[in-house]
C-alpha cells in the first residue's frame, strides 16, 4: 500500500526512469530551490546566498569541471550548499550530475 501510494505520488514526474529522468526528479525535488528550474542559479532560495549558486547554463562555468570533482562537491557540500551523501546514494548523485550536465549549452 505504502509503495503504491508512493508510486502514484511520483508517477507524473517519473515518466520513464532512463536517460536522466531519475536525475531530473531528484533535481526538481532537492536542488532547484537554489539552483533554479532552468539551472541558472536563480532558485527562490538562492536570494542572499554568498557566493550564489553557479549558472549551469553559462558555457564558461563548465571549463575544467570534471565529474569526479562535481561528484565530490555534491556529496560533501560547498559554501551554503549542504552535502548530500546522507540523502542520496552514489547512483543517485551520478543521475543528478548527468541531469545538471544537460543545462550545459
Ligand atoms: C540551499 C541551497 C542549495 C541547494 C538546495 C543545493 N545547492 Fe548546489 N550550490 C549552492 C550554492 C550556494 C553553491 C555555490 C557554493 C560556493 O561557490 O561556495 C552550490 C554549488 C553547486 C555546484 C557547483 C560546485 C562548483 O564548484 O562548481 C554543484 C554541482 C551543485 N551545487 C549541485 C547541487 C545539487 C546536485 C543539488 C541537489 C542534490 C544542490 N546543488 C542543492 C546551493 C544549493
Amino acid at each position: 500500500m505504502v509503495l503504491l501510494a508512493l508510486v502514484a505520488a511520483i508517477g507524473p514526474l517519473a515518466s520513464g526512469w532512463a536517460d536522466g529522468e531519475g536525475g531530473k526528479r531528484i533535481y526538481l525535488a532537492r536542488c532547484q530551490s537554489c539552483h533554479g528550474v532552468h539551472g541558472d542559479g536563480k532558485g527562490p532560495k538562492a536570494r542572499g546566498l554568498v557566493p550564489p549558486p553557479p549558472d549551469f547554463t553559462d558555457p564558461s562555468y563548465w571549463q575544467n569541471k570534471t565529474d569526479p570533482y562535481l561528484f565530490h562537491v555534491i556529496q560533501n557540500g560547498m559554501g551554503a550548499m549542504p552535502g548530500w551523501s546522507d540523502t542520496l546514494s552514489p547512483d543517485s548523485i551520478e543521475d543528478v550530475l548527468s541531469y545538471i550536465r544537460t543545462f550545459r549549452p
